[in-house]
């Protein structure tokens, strides 16, 4: 342990029980592939990827080398004005696995970030093409887009907004796609197609053309893995091309390999024109966020734009930061040499079986997975939302398994580098714990 840990006091953990966790504390201090470390010297098997960012496994070497080089080579150069080497190299390499023309990546420091971006630039595109009156936003019900203030605005998960006051304006969601007949589906859902109309509906209320972007998770991870019923991400991209309202994806969870392609986009065969990344672009190592734009979207700003001016006005002091570049050219280089999202996909219907073998344990009230993304619903403990998964959270970390619960859900991604009998274990971990509820 390289740090003394003197004192719990000072550190605000973010959406964690503060009051709790200082009673009975969580501190792991080692990572190596597959496996954390508690402080009382536990081994914890990592079942979620850290937060789906880590699909070759936690401290790869590799990275932290190339991280290492730079850093003594160039630590810090802002991007106003001036490049590095790295930021167009690691550009590069995305534009490469992007899905069709999103070939210029605009890079932020979190997901969070990569959408207050993308929503941006979405606007700006409509100023720039002399629409400038389309200025709403849709997002979907249950959606996660972080926590900055566009994000929760277009996001669709209550306890991330009640407190907030209102948000950006001129927001409207679409239905969330969780269905009582589509429970237990393993892959994409039958049901559920006509809550892709939704968007027409605001079309129709609101007109076509004030909506500038609508911007949904492929899957949608953070509450608990909905998987989009068939044909609805195609439905949406119909209705966005019908009104000219660009589609954006946040593929913060989905990105880099989770749903078995490079990008969710690829995998349902439909382009957005916006797409967000972060988490797996570095493996999790050090803080980035990504928004690929097509090549309409960018050549239409930067056209519009003066010839010596500036086209957009946005951007972070760490900007494609030197180390997050050293650490995304490492992780895209270990995916490729690894294979990495093809061992996804291979693994997917060993993984997808195992999830679901958990259905006959008696408090599972549903699963949903695809890919390397599954969730598993436990019925609410006396009748009040989330206490059982508060209780989950506790009992997995004692029993050696690390996942995220999002209310009653536990959420389980592993790493690409797992193989069959480390999905074994996960799942007969987790199978134990919750057969005792
Ligand atoms: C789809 C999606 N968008 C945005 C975010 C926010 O990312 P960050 O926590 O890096 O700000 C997340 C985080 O889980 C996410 O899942």
């Amino acid at each position: 342990m390289r740090y003394p840990t003197n004192d719990l006091e000072n550190f605000w953990l973010p959406f964690t029980a503060n009051k709790d966790f200082k009673r009975d504390p969580r501190l792991v201090v080692e990572g190596k592939g597959l496996y954390y470390t508690s402080h009382e010297g536990h081994e914890l098997i990592d079942a979620v990827s850290g937060l789906f960012c880590s699909p070759a496994g936690q401290s790869r070497p590799e990275i932290a080398e190339a991280v290492h080089e730079q850093m003594l080579e160039l630590a810090y150069i802002p991007s106003f004005n001036h490049g590095h080497p790295a930021a167009f190299e690691l550009a590069r390499q995305i534009s490469r696995i992007t899905p069709g023309d999103l070939d210029y990546v605009f890079f932020a420091n979190s997901g969070s970030e990569a959408v207050e971006t993308a929503l941006k630039i979405a606007l700006l595109y409509h100023r720039a093409t002399g629409e400038g009156q389309r200025m709403r936003l849709v997002g979907r019900e249950r959606g996660y887009h972080g926590v900055n203030f566009a994000g929760f605005s277009v996001g669709g998960m209550v306890r991330n907004r009640e407190m907030y006051g209102l948000g950006v304006p001129g927001v409207v969601h679409l239905r969330h796609t969780w269905l009582e007949e589509n429970r237990f589906s393993k892959g994409q859902p039958e049901n559920g197609v006509e809550l892709a109309d939704d968007l027409q509906r605001f079309c129709d209320l609101h007109g076509g053309d004030t909506i500038a972007a609508c911007i949904v998770e492929p899957v949608a991870g953070s509450i608990g893995c909905y998987v989009p019923p068939k044909g609805y991400l195609e439905r949406l991209r119909e209705i966005c091309d019908a009104n000219g309202i660009l589609l954006i994806f946040d593929e913060v969870i989905t990105g880099f390999g989770r749903m078995g392609t490079a990008f969710a986009g690829q995998r349902f065969g439909v382009e957005p024109d916006i797409m967000t990344m972060a988490k797996a672009l570095t493996n999790g190592a050090i803080p980035m966020g990504g928004v690929a734009v097509s090549d309409k979207v960018y050549k239409t700003i930067t056209e519009a734009g003066p010839e010596k001016g500036i086209e957009f006005y946005h951007g972070y002091t760490y900007t494609a930061h030197p180390a997050a570049c050293a650490a995304g050219i490492a992780a895209l280089g270990i995916y490729e040499r690894e294979g990495l999202f093809d061992k996804s996909a291979a693994m997917e219907d060993f993984f997808l079986d195992q999830v679901f073998s958990l259905q006959d344990v008696g408090v599972v009230t549903d699963i949903r997975g695809i890919g390397m993304l599954a969730a598993v619903d436990l019925a609410a403990q006396d009748g009040t939302p989330g206490a059982r998964g508060a209780g989950a959270v506790k009992d997995l970390y004692k029993a050696g398994v690390f996942t995220k619960v999002t209310g009653d859900s536990i959420l389980i991604a592993p790493p690409f580098v797992s193989e069959e009998k480390d999905i074994e274990r996960m799942i007969g971990t987790i199978r134990d714990v919750i057969s005792a509820y």
